[in-house]
């Protein structure tokens, strides 16, 4: 394990205090998502910087998940610590419907870079709470009441956001799911669910969307929700026609296009914005995640000119949270959004993601294990097969099976090891993601790549050679 010689020993935590850490994150914590039994540890991390974190026993890992897919301008940023040491000594905190300096800046600079696409923002703390902002105002704005979205989809865990999303194991807790939800297929050129292949397609995944609001009735239809690009649920990038055929659907039937951005906003593409990469304008965008990117929270719906508008006289929007426009979050994303301009992270997510890509098709071909290799910028995919040919998904026969008989989670722990920190789906979807802060060097880059293959080569002699 690669020890980080520049820390001081004394910031270790001594093993006895540890050992009473973890006891209590066992006792004393509900844990998202699916945590691991002990005797297995996870990594307490104690601090980190740039691209890199380290945790409590002195190890140090690249970090190729960006924190949640967030930290895009990597840890300890200066420009932004002195962000909020300002706005803190300033002002940290007034009511929603108090107008706050940050609070007016964030709104006009969000216009401005989005060049004037949308009219209005309102802020939330998270992307999930854009999204339930989002629902609402399609529902509102068109009087009706039905949203389609994607299967595979994740746009957050509440009952409205869950019911949007087309996540199983989420929908499964959320159940009954919240009326008025239905879903088409997502454009996953790798499996097909139509059992088509691209261009012959003839993008019948979103050509669906019409079929569906045609079944479900077109006066019923408030909006269509999606992510840029499906992101928790495999990192599935669109076709170059897809978003544009979406957009002439949305078009021709009126309802409201909402692009959900909470992870391809902020440069992951290697644009400033996801949809920006198809030349289309939607209606609605969600954003979270990288516009503090993790400095602390915050969540924005920016809509078009029409949907604000219809709000500006009464019913106005009756919608508030206590934290929506924090005077503090929103200094920090003024202070993050200069940083990807100063240092042209969107530029440079292009860039690092291309070399990536390329490095990894090299990995890909020497490797039986890899079907699929797909990615934009920094938010890259690989799906593991037993076979090339057959794409049998690289998981365990037994669904039952412990973490160290499956064979990714083998994988993710052989990487962590070796000083490297991979992304794993929900569930048992055998896909690896890698979305690493957008700061990444090819050096970064080519550490990380040797490191998985390693793992990769290791997996495959444990698990498909026998
Ligand atoms: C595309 C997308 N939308 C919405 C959300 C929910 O955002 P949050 O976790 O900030 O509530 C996420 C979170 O991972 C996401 O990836």
């Amino acid at each position: 394990m690669m020890k980080r010689k520049t820390r001081p020993p004394k910031e270790r935590i001594p093993e006895t205090e540890l050992k009473k850490l973890y006891a209590d994150n066992a006792s004393y914590l509900l844990h998202p998502w699916t945590p691991r039994p002990p005797p297995y540890e996870k990594p307490i991390i104690v601090g980190g910087e740039g691209v890199y974190y380290w945790d409590a026993r002195g190890n140090q890992y690249l970090d190729f998940m960006s924190q949640l897919y967030n930290v895009n301008i990597g840890m300890k940023n200066r420009k932004v610590i002195e962000a909020i040491k300002k706005q803190l000594e300033e002002l940290v905190y007034v009511s929603p419907y108090v107008p706050s300096v940050p609070k007016i800046r964030l709104a006009r600079r969000l216009i401005e870079i989005t060049k004037r696409v949308f009219r209005k923002t309102f802020f939330t703390s998270s992307g999930t709470e854009a999204v339930e902002v989002a629902i609402k105002l399609a529902k509102i704005y068109t009087g009706h009441f039905k949203i389609v979205g994607l299967w595979r989809g994740y746009h957050g865990s509440t009952y409205g956001s869950a019911s949007a999303g087309g996540y199983t194991d989420v929908r499964e807790q959320t159940e009954p799911p919240v009326p008025g939800f239905v879903h088409i297929p997502p454009p996953y050129c790798y499996r097909c669910y139509f059992g088509l292949e691209y261009p012959g397609c003839n993008i019948r995944c979103a050509k669906f969307l019409e079929d569906t609001i045609k079944w479900e009735g077109p006066d019923t239809i408030a909006g269509f929700i999606g992510e840029t690009i499906v992101g928790g649920g495999g990192i599935l990038v669109p076709p170059k026609e897809y978003w544009p055929t979406i957009r002439k659907i949305c078009n021709k039937y009126n309802i409201v296009q909402i692009n959900d951005e909470v992870m391809t906003g902020f440069g992951r593409t290697g644009k400033m914005f996801g949809y920006e990469n198809w030349n289309i304008k939607p209606d609605i965008i969600t954003l979270a995640k990288g516009i503090t990117s993790g400095y602390i929270p915050l969540g924005a719906i920016m809509m078009c000119k029409e949907i604000a508008d219809s709000f500006a006289h009464p019913p106005y929007f009756m919608h508030s949270y206590t934290y929506s426009g924090h005077a503090l979050a929103c200094a920090v994303a003024l202070a993050t959004i200069d940083v990807y301009y100063e240092k042209k992270l969107p530029e440079n997510a292009a860039k690092i993601g291309k070399h990536l890509i390329e490095a990894l098709k090299g990995v890909q071909e020497r490797h039986e294990s890899i079907g699929d290799l797909r990615g934009m910028g920094l938010i890259i995919a690989l799906e593991f097969v037993k076979d090339k040919a057959t794409k049998e998904p690289f998981l365990p026969a037994n669904p039952k099976a412990l973490p160290e008989e499956t064979p990714l989670t083998v994988l993710g722990d052989l990487c962590m090891k070796e000083g490297l920190r991979i992304g794993m789906g929900l569930g048992d979807d055998p896909i690896v993601r890698l979305c690493p802060p957008l700061i990444l060097t090819e050096e970064d880059a080519d550490k990380a790549v040797a490191i998985l293959e390693k793992g990769v080569s290791e997996i495959e002699k444990r698990f498909l050679k026998s």
